[in-house]
């Protein structure tokens, strides 16, 4: 532990957001540059960013074209109202964004966060029924093990328990499919064999609740923050057919998945499951600025647009929706991943990184590896009575070893920005192994 970085006097202000504060704040750990694959710290050493910051600068730090355009937008529009007003570029990334997407995909509703993005697909999944008559499907199909962000309604469809234990009762009419994390699918490389059978379970909560009261179901195509679940063969493919036969709404959270995490644009076109509705953030402006969007498809947007013209259609949305620096780093973003061909780069590079990821397998603690494009996950045994404090240690020490890695209960999360190369590969995965080695 280095105590002798340069970090300001105080530290006692800053509250900071899922984070062991008072250990912190002890030992700070700050970065105050980035630059392509690395983060610059406080005390001048350069660390592999093996988790692209927050699994969102998918594009890496400090590319030129992103920077521009947020220096050049500033100083063009900096702010222009978003209810009743418009300005170019929020249209233009829209049309992009549209471009992007698989087909059914037509629309695209502005937020700023992931976590305002599930509201909004949640609220917009319920407001879609009432405008088609059938007002008494309100009810919301979440997952155990899910992450949906931290607003009431992302909590409550969410599945972890430390997310939502703390606050109170949460929605109403809400209920859970199992996960899918079943350990005999452990050290699968790529989609598990079994586990589509737990779609099934949607046919029972349906049956409980009478379908005519479900509004939406919402998973992760691939779950992320709950520690990297892949979807076994088949179940996503069941979730659609089930949801279409009671007519539920789907919704895809791909707050991690978008913007080429798994090589492809959007998980949605990756497994060739469409669902009605897709949630994003993250990787819309590589991370450097806020925003989000919600994706449906001309269905969903079309049950809204009736009564007469002059009234608003939908009573949602946010002072910043669409805010003109957001959709000109959100373009540029766009343009920086076609001009890479950052998504195709995750799919070519897929193969190595599983090779890599599983090269683990044999080290201490580790009880399962999962991989698909450029995600991964390691996790390990808890320490008896002890849970996450493996895990946690392992992550410190990786950073005094200059290489940033996440953790989630006790397993590892990697998802580099999809410009690493096979040498960055070789030095994130080489140093863990001896972060593993030298762990209790
Ligand atoms: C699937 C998913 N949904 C929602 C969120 C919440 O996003 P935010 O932290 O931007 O609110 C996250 C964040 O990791 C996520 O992974």
């Amino acid at each position: 532990m280095a105590l002798d970085r340069p970090v300001p006097n105080d530290l006692s202000a800053f509250w900071m957001p899922f984070t062991a504060n008072r250990q912190f704040k002890k030992a700070p750990r700050m970065f105050v540059g980035a630059d392509r694959m690395h983060y610059t710290t406080a005390d001048g050493r350069q660390v592999l960013d093996g988790t692209a910051g927050l699994w969102c600068c998918n594009a890496g730090h400090n590319r030129p074209r992103i920077v521009e355009a947020i220096q050049k937008q500033a100083a063009e529009l900096d702010y222009a109202p978003a209810f009743q007003m418009g300005h170019p570029k929020a249209f233009e990334l829209a049309t992009k964004v549209r471009d992007l997407a698989p087909e059914p995909f037509e629309h695209v509703f502005y937020t700023n966060s992931g976590s305002e993005s599930v509201e909004t697909a949640l609220k917009l999944a319920i407001a879609y029924h009432r405008a088609k008559g059938q007002g008494e499907r309100t009810r919301l199909i979440g997952r155990e093990r899910g992450y949906h962000g931290v607003n009431f309604g992302g909590i409550s469809v969410g599945g972890i328990v430390n997310n939502r234990k703390m606050f109170g009762t949460l929605l109403g009419g809400v209920d859970h499919l199992p996960h899918t994390h079943l350990t005999e699918n452990a050290f699968t490389r790529g989609q598990p064999e079994h586990g589509a059978h737990l779609a099934e379970e949607l046919e029972r909560i349906v049956g409980l609740h009478g379908a005519e009261t479900v509004a939406a179901v919402i998973v992760e195509p691939m779950a992320g923050s709950t520690g990297v679940l892949m979807p076994p063969k088949g179940y996503l493919e069941r979730l659609r057919e089930i949801c279409t036969k009671h007519g539920i709404l789907l919704i895809f959270d791909e707050v991690i998945t978008g913007f080429g995490r798994l090589g492809s644009s959007f998980a949605a076109a990756h497994f060739n499951v469409m669902p009605d509705i897709i949630t994003c953030a993250k990787g819309l402006t590589n991370g450097v600025i806020p925003m989000g969007a919600v994706l449906t498809t001309g269905p969903v947007h079309d049950a809204f647009m009736q009564g007469p013209e002059h009234m608003i259609e939908l009573f949602h949305g946010y002072t910043y929706s669409g805010n003109p620096i957001a959709s000109a780093a959100g373009l540029a973003t766009l343009e920086t991943y076609a001009e890479d061909g950052l998504f195709e780069r995750a799919a070519g590079l897929a193969d190595y990184w599983e090779d890599a990821l599983h090269s683990l397998k044999d080290h201490p603690h580790v009880i399962d590896i999962r991989n698909m494009g450029l995600i991964g996950a390691i996790e390990l045994e808890p320490m008896a009575g002890e849970p996450t404090k493996r895990a946690f240690s392992a992550f410190l020490e990786a950073y005094e070893k200059n290489i940033l890695i996440r953790t989630t209960g006790d397993i590892i999360a990697l998802s580099p920005p999809l410009i690493i190369e096979k040498e960055d590969i070789d030095t994130l995965i080489g140093t863990l192994g001896d972060v593993l080695k030298g762990l209790h």
